[in-house]
């Protein structure tokens, strides 16, 4: 039978209560999986810049800097167009073309796109199946004597165990950029990002925990890279139409950064949203067999770009047993959520070994990013969730996952 009416099977499961069955909806309207809204604060501070016509990288970039330096803990912050450029920063500072760098198969593309753009040989490293970050000691056995760097991700706003990467670099010598695109305002061991690492990238993408439009940042506590980034951002150019260096056109401009501003006022609000949100989740998931909250690395404050959360597909029934159409359990829980109107992401469908950008022969495929690739999913985390919609959240995966156990 159809997915709208259900069969005798189903009703004795107690499924015909799933919105994907038939049964009613959880939520009404829908709690999407992202929302982005400026503030009337953010919108005036980007006019008054428009209105004073002094557009380019100015005094609010300046501004925008200082303030995201002391918030990271380090020493420079550099600001850029977007944190895909931020990546070009840090690696054009510290790469050179044949270069070795570990870096983990699961993360978003640009962390190893840029690696690649640069000329590296990318060293695919696996990730912990808890934290989803960079597994350290995969990486310790991946390094060689050619091993130059390690680019690793505070992955959906968790930091990566950022002692063993340290521990690892100082034994092989290696450079460290992190890629902090998700991670606005994490800590580690009481610290902020920026005060570890040789560069720390940022992305302030509509989507990310703050935004510029589109912007980015690189902070670093090196005098020489700060400075050889700054050139890099704009022409090389060492005094006025004097050009040091080949360099691009990576500024921000005082628009942007005048809506980051913005936006700092008020990170910290918006972490402790993302943070009490996940923590109501959390709880919930913590009555539900199968289903696994997010594990923050030891010794790190996660800030929840995103709340990833794990399957056991063994604890459910197949989509083919519960009537569902969809390709595996994990693409089940999220149709029966959708249906019960709370929005679902997957980050990411496939690691990137998997991309056909990455793919092909010889290439080191990684065993717990392949499986990730089918047990992972997202809910809604975000900072404008009511807590009635946080409710609707829990509710609906208790819901889903009791309806569709394998008893
Ligand atoms: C981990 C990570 N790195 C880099 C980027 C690239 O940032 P942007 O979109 O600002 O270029 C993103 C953003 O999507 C990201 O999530």
């Amino acid at each position: 039978m159809g997915q709208a009416g259900t069969t005798t099977a189903q009703s004795a499961r107690g499924l015909s209560t799933l919105a994907v069955l038939g049964g009613s909806k959880t939520a009404e309207p829908n709690v999407g999986m992202i929302a982005v809204k400026l503030t009337d604060a953010d919108v005036d501070a980007a006019v008054g810049v428009l209105r004073s016509g002094m557009l380019a990288a100015g005094k609010h970039a300046t501004a925008f800097e200082e303030r995201f330096a002391k918030m990271t803990g380090a020493k420079h912050a550099i600001s850029c167009a977007n944190g895909t450029c931020a990546l070009q920063l840090a690696y054009g500072a510290l790469i050179e073309p044949g270069d070795e760098v570990l870096c983990p198969g699961w993360t978003f593309i640009a962390t190893a796109s840029m690696l690649a753009a640069a000329g590296a040989k990318i060293v695919w490293v696996d990730v912990d199946p808890k934290t989803f970050c960079i597994d350290v000691e995969d990486a310790r056995r991946k390094a060689t004597d050619k091993t130059v760097a390690i680019a690793c991700t505070h992955l959906y706003g968790n930091p990566v165990n950022i002692d063993g990467v340290e521990r690892l670099a100082a034994d092989r010598g290696l450079s460290i950029i992190y890629d902090a695109a998700q991670a606005h305002l994490a800590s580690y061991r009481g610290k902020g990002l920026g005060a570890y690492g040789d560069v720390v990238t940022y992305s302030f993408y509509p989507t990310k925990n703050m935004t510029c439009g589109e912007g980015g940042m690189v902070t670093t506590n090196d005098d020489e890279l700060a400075n050889k980034m700054r050139l890099l951002r704009s022409h090389g150019e060492i005094s006025k139409y004097t050009h040091g260096m080949i360099g691009f056109n990576y500024r921000l401009s005082d628009v942007e950064a005048a809506i980051g501003n913005s936006q700092l006022d008020r990170i910290e609000a918006v972490t402790e949203r993302r943070r009490a949100n996940a923590a109501t989740i959390a709880d919930a998931l913590a009555t539900i067999d199968g289903l696994h909250a997010p594990v923050a690395t030891d010794g790190a404050a996660h800030v929840f770009h995103l709340y990833p959360i794990r399957v056991e597909p063994e604890k459910f029934i197949s989509p083919k047993e519960a009537g569902i159409e969809a390709d595996n359990v994990r693409d089940m829980l999220c149709k029966a959520l959708n249906a019960e109107g709370i929005g679902t992401a997957v980050h990411y469908p496939k690691p990137l070994t998997r991309q056909p950008v990455f793919d092909g022969p010889g290439v080191q495929h990684q065993a717990v990013c392949d499986r990730l690739t089918e047990t992972l999913f997202c809910v809604p985390v975000h900072n404008f969730l009511s807590e009635q919609q946080v409710a609707q959240v829990c509710d609906a995966l208790k819901k889903v996952a009791g309806a569709l156990k394998r008893s």
